[in-house]
């Protein structure tokens, strides 16, 4: 026995040596240590030995049993350390080489300009209201002074999403909403996203952008009107800019106006932007229609109120001299990198 047992110390000793992969060294653990091992089985055999000798043999197992772990203890760590040595060789970075610039994003020219025409009004003491874009035709029509039948409802191709509810055309239905719930003093801008159903060329698109404004309280003038829009037209286009209103008809306000401001690139000179006139027209104002406000349960005797309300896509293209609104829709970031 005794033979037998220096036998498998003198082979696995000699085994190990050889072996060089993580999956032969358990097999080895199995077939040399395990249960159903060489060094087991012979240590089965012990019962057959007489009585002397088996603490002797028994010994002798348990020293080649720990010989043998510790050297296969040793053999595991020997590879584990080649494993990690060779992937960390394998995984070495040169951190010389040159960075990847990651592409960094910027506002959209139109977020830029709401967000300057935001600042205006908010340092005149506006707060921003806002609206749902599907919204009732009682707050974008009705309640506007623009009943069913109205010729003025032709002049904003209206995308219906049944007989009550629709895409709103412009952002007034925010002020009707926010007098609804809001007693006077009212002094808002309302910025969105609204709808007509109009085709698509340079100058019209079915989606674009407004801010209309609001202001209700008791003895608001015209001249309260005229003097707001003076102040936004010269923070916006040059302290140099002058606004000039010209007579028009919108159903929500009486007396209403265009509103034309001198143009930014030839400062009234006339050039090709404003078609040689001189001025741009930029937005549409008026004093608040007394049926609005009684709609909306505010007395016109004793509250009066101006509105406004600007297209923010035709101004972006101002301020940036792009010629075409499409531009601002077909996220081309060749486009839109420019701003
Ligand atoms: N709501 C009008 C439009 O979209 C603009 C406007 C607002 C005109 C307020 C006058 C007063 O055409």
């Amino acid at each position: 026995m005794k033979d037998k047992l220096e036998q498998i110390r003198k082979n696995a000793m000699e085994a190990l040596k050889e072996l060089d992969d993580l999956k032969q060294l358990e097999e080895f653990r199995v077939r040399t240590l395990g249960k159903k091992g060489e060094l087991t089985l012979v240590l089965r055999g012990m019962g057959s030995l007489p009585p002397e000798e088996r603490p002797v043999m028994g010994q002798l197992a348990n020293e080649i049993r720990s010989a043998i772990e510790k050297a296969l203890s040793e053999k595991t760590a020997e590879l584990k350390n080649a494993a990690l040595e060779k992937r960390l060789e394998a995984e070495t970075i040169d951190v010389t080489v040159p960075g990847k610039m990651p592409r960094l994003g910027k506002l959209h020219p139109l977020t830029t300009v709401m967000n300057e025409l935001k600042a205006v009004f908010l340092g005149m003491g506006f707060d921003v209201a806002e609206g749902p874009e599907v919204e009732w035709d009682s707050y974008n029509f009705d309640a506007l002074n623009t009943p069913k039948n109205h010729p003025a409802r032709d002049t904003q191709d209206t995308f219906y999403i049944n007989e009550d509810i629709l895409l709103r055309t412009h952002t007034s239905p925010v002020q009707i909403r926010t007098m609804l719930k809001q007693k006077p003093p009212i002094k808002i801008i309302c910025p969105g996203r609204v709808y007509r159903s109009d085709a698509v060329d340079a100058t019209h698109s079915p989606i674009f952008h407004q801010i209309e404004g609001l202001v209700v309280d008791k003895n608001i003038t015209m001249g309260d009107l005229k003097g707001v829009l003076d102040v936004f037209a010269k923070r916006v286009f040059g302290p140099k800019t002058q606004t000039k209103f010209r007579p028009h008809h919108f159903p929500f306000t009486e007396p209403s106006a265009e509103v034309d401001v001198t143009c930014a690139i030839c400062h009234g000179e006339g050039c090709r932007v404003c078609s040689y006139t001189g001025w741009i027209e930029i937005l549409g104002a008026g004093m608040v229609h007394p049926n609005v406000l009684s709609y909306c349960n505010i007395d016109p005797e004793e509250y009066s109120g101006f509105a406004f309300g600007m297209g923010l896509d035709r101004i972006t293209n101002l301020i940036y001299g792009i010629d075409d609104i499409r531009l601002l829709f077909e996220n081309d970031i060749r486009f839109l990198k420019q701003f």
